[in-house]
């Protein structure tokens, strides 16, 4: 799904009008910033002597948790973003600074530190949430160029009573669901940015998605913790779309949602070194929800651990749709009593029965599972390859896949549908139901898949 213009015209003037503070800075010096190479290790430069700090404190911020310091954090950034020479926005050590929803936008051309020591902490649900700021986002990174955002500190969402609210799963009277709207805020959101990293952060407890990014080019995540409980709605760890050149290392993330979710219209994606659990695992999708087209290519996991999760990896499309997603590689993957550790869901519908059957999908093909080792849930089948009819998966290839019962010795029979690929070494339980070859293209179709 592409980010027309309209629909960024319309989300933006959304935000336009529920927030006074709009950075009026002009675009024009984003050119003038000085590169990232996203390759390159990226090391927190806050120590750099030729950084000017900007402490929070000093533009009036509080930090005793109660206070309101929304204003000493837009004046701190705005004086940062002003600044000549390379700034620091300090978030010092032993303050809890209560900040509402905020946009931080302008393009600081100068690759900016904001570097978080202490903890920054949402409202205490939507009942105190100011009135007349968005209740889907809290911090909010629009057009930032170059920005670190990092620290040992702690982003705390707040999220308890936005779970609880009962238009959430299960939590109206009787474990009913209520009708919506349903809005929590996703804690930090990186919107339309380049090459922006985020390093080091513990991440509590969001009322929803912990981070977002969308339409960004360039991002570097490492050492991240993100922590809230199982049970907890909607909260995924990172969720990645309309998003290029993305690298996510050496994060752990316990979570009530997935642990990474990649979504359409991303690709060039690095992700190594994460342990995931619990939570429901690593997915790309949902995609082509209501007939949109999603193409997501070029996707490497490796080096990870999945426990105790409802799945392990995961490409979920809803019926409908087109586009593709192609050029996926899992590697090295070790899960724990995941219930399903390999997972395609071309059917993928959150109620069931209610999705009508569709005579398009987005494909599905050159997706590689090497090396996926350890156990699952014995009360499923590890290994689910449920492909669509109109556009069957293709070139799926297994080896080294070794998936055992986390608990007694009956082994489930993989479940394959309309799936064709390539068994490159036995695998453990056996896929015989993976058909050969290739089913022959759809020219029909071809013209709607092509990404
Ligand atoms: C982002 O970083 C890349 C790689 O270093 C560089 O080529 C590109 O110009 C940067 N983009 C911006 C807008 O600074
Ligand atoms: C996160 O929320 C859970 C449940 O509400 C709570 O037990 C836990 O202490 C919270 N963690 C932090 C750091 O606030
Ligand atoms: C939240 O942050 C604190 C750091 O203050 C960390 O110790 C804790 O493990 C985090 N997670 C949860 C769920 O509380
Ligand atoms: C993997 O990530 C964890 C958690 O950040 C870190 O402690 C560990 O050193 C990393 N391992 C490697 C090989 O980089
Ligand atoms: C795939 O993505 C990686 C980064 O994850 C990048 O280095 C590589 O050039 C990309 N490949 C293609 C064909 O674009
Ligand atoms: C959709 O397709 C499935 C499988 O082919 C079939 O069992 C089901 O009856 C169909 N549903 C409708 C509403 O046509
Ligand atoms: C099939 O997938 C493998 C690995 O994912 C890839 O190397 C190969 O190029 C693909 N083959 C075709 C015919 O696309």
């Amino acid at each position: 799904m592409g980010l027309s213009f309209i629909t960024f015209v319309l989300y933006f003037s959304s935000l336009y009008v529920h927030f006074s503070y709009v950075n009026s800075r002009s675009l024009n010096d984003i050119s003038s910033a000085p590169s990232l190479a996203p390759t390159a290790a990226i090391t927190p430069n806050v120590q750099s002597c030729t950084s000017k700090v900007f402490n929070v404190r000093s533009f009036g911020a509080i930090g005793d948790g109660v206070t309101d310091d929304t204003q000493g954090f837009r004046m701190a950034w705005d004086s940062a973003c002003d600044s000549d020479e390379p700034a620091t926005l300090l978030v010092p050590e032993h303050y809890t600074f209560l900040i509402r929803s905020i946009i931080f936008t302008g393009s600081c051309g100068n690759g900016m530190v904001f570097q978080i020591e202490g903890t920054i902490t949402a409202p205490d649900g939507p009942r105190v949430w100011p009135k007349g700021t968005s209740k889907r986002q809290w911090l909010v990174f629009y057009r930032v160029n170059g920005l670190s955002l990092q620290g040992d500190g702690v982003i705390d969402g707040r999220g308890e009573k936005w779970w609880d609210l009962p238009c959430k799963p299960h939590k109206g009277p009787h474990r009913t669901t209520l009708p919506g709207p349903c809005d929590s805020p996703v804690a930090i959101r990186f919107f339309m940015s380049t090459n922006v990293t985020v390093i080091g952060l513990n991440v509590n407890n969001s009322s929803q998605f912990n981070i977002r990014f969308d339409g960004c080019h360039g991002v570097y995540v490492d050492s991240l913790t993100i922590n809230a409980p199982s049970l907890s709605p909607n909260t995924d760890g990172i969720h990645i779309e309309n998003t290029n050149d993305v690298k996510i290392y050496n994060t752990v993330i316990s979570n009530g949602d997935d642990c990474v979710s990649i979504g359409a219209g991303s690709y060039n994606i690095d992700i190594k070194n994460i342990t995931c659990g619990p939570g429901h695992g690593i997915s790309i999708g949902s995609l082509g929800m209501r007939n949109t087209r999603a193409c997501v290519s070029n996707i490497t996991i490796r080096d990870s651990v999945i426990m105790h999760s409802d799945n392990g990896v995961r490409i979920k499309t809803w019926q409908g749709g087109f586009g593709s997603v192609s050029k996926v590689r899992f590697i090295n993957i070790q899960m724990d009593t995941v219930r399903n550790p390999i997972m395609i869901d071309q059917y993928y519908c959150q109620i069931k029965g209610r999705c009508p059957n569709r005579t398009s999908a987005v494909r599905i093909h050159d997706i590689s599972y090497q090396k996926i080792m350890g156990t699952y849930d014995y009360r499923s089948a590890p290994i689910h390859l449920g492909c669509s009819d109109s556009v069957p998966c293709t070139n799926l290839t297994f080896s080294d896949v070794e998936l055992w019962p986390s608990q007694g010795r009956n082994m489930l029979n993989p479940f394959c549908w309309n799936a064709y690929g390539d068994l490159q070494t036995l695998t453990i339980p056996p896929v015989f139901c993976l058909l050969d070859g290739n089913p022959g293209l759809f020219p029909q179709k071809t013209d709607l898949n092509h990404c």
